[in-house]
């Protein structure tokens, strides 16, 4: 029987980075109106697309990986001061939003694992782009931007 499923080093996803060019953007329609909360929206933003930019760069599985690891470290303190601020404001979908924020983190931890397991390969790459660009831009523009509207009205900042 082939072996088609043996694991070899795979660099293919260097070509795949260079005609898509896998980046995530912030725009100002991910604006949540809350300072503090936007500018760490902005930097969880940089932060993935230095990941992104390292995979593309063939730096080594090391380096691809102590960049996911800190990504991870900022999504759980980014986290925890949003369910700071909603529980400041009082805001009644907290329970809802916290458990959307856990989903995301056992995302997250999979994602990990896999890195550990396989390496930056081209399948783990595009699905780690795929999963966190489209959670963090859909959870962004509805939930967050909600907790926003919710501080706007009760006149509250970060701060
Ligand atoms: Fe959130």
């Amino acid at each position: 029987m082939l072996d088609g499923r043996k694991r070899r080093r795979d660099t293919s996803f260097l070509v795949t980075f260079r005609e898509f060019g896998m980046k995530i953007a912030w725009g100002e329609y991910l604006s949540v109106g809350v300072a503090e909360i936007d500018n760490q929206h902005k930097a969880l933003f940089e932060k993935f697309n230095a990941f992104l930019t390292s995979c593309e760069n063939g730096n080594s599985a090391d380096e691809v990986r102590r960049l996911f690891w800190f990504l991870g470290a900022y999504v759980a303190t980014h986290f925890s001061d949003e369910e700071r601020l909603m529980q400041r404001l009082g805001f009644p979908e907290l329970q809802r939003h916290r458990e959307a924020h856990q989903d995301f983190a056992r995302k997250v931890t999979t994602l990990k694992e896999r890195l550990a397991a396989e390496g930056p390969t081209q399948d783990l790459i595009s699905a780690a782009f795929l999963t966190i660009n489209g959670w963090l831009i859909e959870h962004i523009s509805r939930m967050d931007r909600a907790v926003g509207r919710f501080a706007l009205e009760k006149n509250v900042s970060a701060a």
